[in-house]
């Protein structure tokens, strides 16, 4: 793609998106990680875009892993949200993965939310907990501006000192209390896999300042930051690459703790959105 070609991309693929909801234009967007994608069960009123009809969007390279646009309401808001997103280890490049970013700033939305299964190197943390994301290092091998900036779209050397908003930050943690939830707080380093780290990556990505690490959400944070919108990032803690107590972890592994965590970070989220002003 040149990249000269990609605002007008951005603008055809939101004027089909506009063209296909019926309601209003949503203001959040939730994109859904691995294993947490039944948090779309949740979203009422929904419509259903799937990622294949939409002109523009990359086209899925694993079977059965095809992926969905959803327009709803969640807590009272309307939200778009994305079941499934793309990794850059399935080999989209970063201006593919972080695609369907610019397209929900093209169409209005001014929040997204982010969620990832991720392991833990926080001795504190245990499988099945959740980490709100207060911070993150990017570790992937290729920056998502990389290239030509388009004003447009933002300015060439963004800020990135609040990536995570503190005032989402802090409402979560008050929903979280008040419904009894245990969270942590964390920063998340992503990185490009496919592998799970090594014993000695794991220590190292604590070293560094990391409390978990995952292969996503580092790049649509900061096309989203690029745009100007607020951040508000969960990881579910799936494994753990604790020093001493580092296991085998797979994909399944991975799954079965997203989900049973689900329920929980599906309710920070929905009342997170319900307290939004519109
Ligand atoms: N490492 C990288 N990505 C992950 C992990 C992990 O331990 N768990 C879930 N996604």
């Amino acid at each position: 793609m040149k990249s000269e070609d990609l605002l007008i991309r951005i603008n055809e693929t939101a004027d089909y998106i506009r063209g296909c909801v019926n309601g209003p234009m949503p203001r959040t967007a939730i994109i859904l990680g691995t294993g947490l994608g039944a948090l779309v069960d949740h979203i009422e009123n929904k419509q259903y875009i799937p990622y294949s009809e939409i002109p523009n969007f990359p086209v899925s390279t694993v079977e059965g892993h095809s992926g969905n646009l959803i327009i709803g309401t969640l807590g009272g808001k309307a939200v778009m949200g994305m079941q499934g997103r793309f990794h850059y280890y399935e080999g989209y490049d970063m201006k593919q993965v972080t695609f369907p970013v610019r397209v929900m700033k093209a169409l209005g939305v001014k929040t997204l939310f982010v969620s990832n299964a991720a392991g833990g190197m926080n001795p504190e943390f245990q499988i099945g907990e959740i980490m709100i994301i207060n911070d993150h290092i990017n570790l992937f091998p290729e920056h998502p501006l990389r290239g030509k900036n388009f004003p447009e779209l933002g300015t060439r050397f963004p800020d990135m000192s609040e990536a995570y908003s503190k005032r989402l930050i802090n409402q979560a943690l008050e929903i979280a209390k008040e419904k009894g939830i245990r969270v942590k707080q964390g920063v998340y380093v992503g990185t490009q896999g496919p592998t799970f780290e090594t014993p000695a990556e794991y220590r190292y990505f604590r070293r560094i300042g990391g409390d978990a690490v995952g292969m996503s959400t580092v790049p649509e944070v900061i096309v989203a930051r690029h745009g100007g919108m607020e951040v508000f990032g969960v990881s579910v803690i799936t494994d753990l690459g604790v020093e001493g107590i580092v296991e085998v972890a797979t994909h399944e592994d991975v799954q079965r703790a997203a989900e049973a965590a689900q329920p929980r970070m599906m309710e920070i989220m929905r009342e997170l959105v319900s307290r939004f002003e519109e």
